[in-house]
């Protein structure tokens, strides 16, 4: 019995002890894209802004009557007019929709997020960008690399059938091969 309790209090301690630890850990956010936020890493960023991700808003902004007919029937949504207000449309064309990033309160933060910007591939930026910047390890752990799944939330089979990850992850950022990745 004793023993029993013991090993009930060491668990609880360990657990409490976990717990804090998630506590201490600062929650993630999204800071949005701007050269200010991408000063570190500004080759990537100039040759994201040529890409029609930096410009997804816009385009979803601009949709055409053929182009909502179109992606109406491929989704199976139902969608008449201002495709930039439906969330059956935003959700794609922005970044971190309702996870925290695009619609924030704050309008600044929200222009900057209203594209498929590097948050949406890299994950939520504000723990990274606390790391001192001298600690290149913890930079770099703080920030994901993207897999096939992370293209596929928004380049569905439905969507983009001839997706293929080898050829479009070249395109995202397309930095001349010679230029070394901060
Ligand atoms: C599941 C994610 C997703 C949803 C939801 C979505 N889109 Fe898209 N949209 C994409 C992707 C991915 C592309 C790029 C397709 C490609 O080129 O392979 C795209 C492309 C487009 C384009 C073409 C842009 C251009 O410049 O050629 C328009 C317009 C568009 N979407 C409008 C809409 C509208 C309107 C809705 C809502 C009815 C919508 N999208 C919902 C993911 C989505
Ligand atoms: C649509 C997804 C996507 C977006 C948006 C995106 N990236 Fe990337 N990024 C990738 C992929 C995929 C790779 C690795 C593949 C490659 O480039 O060969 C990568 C690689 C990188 C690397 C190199 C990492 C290393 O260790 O070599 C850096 C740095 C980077 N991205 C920064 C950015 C910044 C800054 C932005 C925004 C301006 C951004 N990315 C936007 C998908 C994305
Ligand atoms: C949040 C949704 C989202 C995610 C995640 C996403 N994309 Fe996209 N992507 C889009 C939308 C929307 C467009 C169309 C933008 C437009 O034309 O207005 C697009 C367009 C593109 C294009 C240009 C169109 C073309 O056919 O050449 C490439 C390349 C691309 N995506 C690659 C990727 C890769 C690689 C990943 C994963 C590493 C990825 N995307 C993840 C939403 C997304």
């Amino acid at each position: 019995m004793i023993k029993r309790i013991l090993a009930f209090v060491v668990m609880g301690v360990l657990a409490t002890g976990v717990a804090a630890r998630a506590a201490d850990a600062p929650k993630n956010d999204y800071v949005g894209s701007s050269s200010k936020s991408c000063m570190c890493h500004f080759k990537q960023f100039k040759a994201w802004s040529a890409t029609p991700h930096a410009h997804a808003f816009e385009g979803l902004q601009a949709t055409t009557p053929e182009q909502l007919k179109q992606m109406n029937e491929l989704l199976k949504t139902t969608v008449k007019d201002h495709p930039e207000t439906d969330a059956a449309c935003v959700s794609c064309h922005v970044t971190g929709y309702k996870l925290g990033g695009y619609p924030a309160a704050d309008s600044l933060k929200n222009s900057a997020l209203a594209r498929v910007s590097c948050e949406v591939c890299h994950g939520p930026a504000k723990n990274h960008l606390a790391v001192p910047a001298a600690d290149k390890a913890g930079r770099k752990a703080s920030m994901l690399v993207p897999t096939v799944e992370t293209c596929k939330k928004c380049h569905t089979p439905e969507i983009s059938p001839k997706f293929d990850f080898a050829v479009m992850s070249k395109k995202v950022h397309p930095v001349a091969a010679a230029a070394p990745a901060k």
